[in-house]
């Protein structure tokens, strides 16, 4: 039963619960009544063809999007109901933005790409330290002061990584991460996007098409003709099969 592990109370409210949400543009709907949480320490992947409405989906659950209907809970508050101001510091303090194109600022070294989002809402007192032990953290050292235009796709990746976490937001919102890199440096981006499950308790939702992202995932949805649904992974059908 999801969310009755890691000791959690039974009527605790998931981090972030999407419930009945629908979108629209036009006279399209993109999305129909989705509803699913979100748990911290997780690895969320969605999946769905291009113009399936996964950007659209991470777009609502950021509060940048309103959906014509349903609730987007944050720790039991329906940030719907905010005004812009609190739902932009919910933004800028809750949730960090992994893009496919990086979206680093093009005139400024990684080490001013990571500080960036802390300027704009401060959290950490110690924010030099902070970075310090990001750059530490991430292996980005050797190319601290390079211009973007100057990094691998990889390298661009991890310091887009450090900018989602330097505000320490509570879930990671990454748009096909993975989908502009090779192999080994979406490993690397798969590796880190665990690291920070496991050590730092982040919730990190991951558009993708990219198989070995879901397969890292610990919940995997997909969306069809505008419906979500949560797929099992093999491996555990294959186990639910064997014990009966
Ligand atoms: N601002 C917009 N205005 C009109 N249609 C849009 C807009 N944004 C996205 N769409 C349409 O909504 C659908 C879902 O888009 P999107 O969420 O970006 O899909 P995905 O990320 O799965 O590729 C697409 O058909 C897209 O063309
Ligand atoms: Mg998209």
């Amino acid at each position: 039963m999801r969310g009755a592990g890691r000791g959690k109370a039974v009527d605790e409210p998931a981090l972030l619960s999407i419930e009945g949400v629908s979108a629209s543009f036009g006279k399209r709907r993109i999305l129909d009544d989705v509803s699913f949480t979100v748990e911290p320490s997780s690895i969320v992947a969605v999946t769905g063809r291009s113009g399936a409405g996964k950007t659209t989906l991470l777009g609502i659950i950021s509060g940048l999007m309103k959906p014509d209907g349903g609730r987007v809970v944050y720790k039991g508050q329906n940030i719907l109901k905010w005004g812009d101001f609190k739902r932009s510091r919910f933004r800028n303090r809750e949730i960090g933005f992994v893009f496919q194109f990086f979206n680093l600022l093009p005139d400024m070294t990684s080490y001013q790409n990571i500080f960036y989002p802390a300027i704009i809402s401060p959290r950490s007192r110690n924010l030099k330290e902070k970075v310090d032990y990001l750059v530490g953290y991430l292996g980005l050292e050797k190319i601290l002061h390079q211009y973007p235009a100057t990094l691998s796709g990889g390298e661009r990746q991890r310091v887009a990584v450090a900018r989602a976490i330097i505000n320490n937001p509570r879930i990671i919102l990454a748009d096909e991460p993975t989908g502009n890199l090779d192999e080994r440096s979406a490993n690397d981006i798969l590796s880190l996007f665990k690291k920070l499950r496991d050590e730092n308790g982040m919730a990190i939702v991951i558009a993708t098409h990219d198989s070995r992202t879901v397969a890292s995932a610990d919940v995997h949805f997909n969306i069809d003709d505008a419906r979500l649904q949560r797929i099992e992974p093999p491996e555990r059908r294959k186990k639910s099969r064997r014990g009966r």
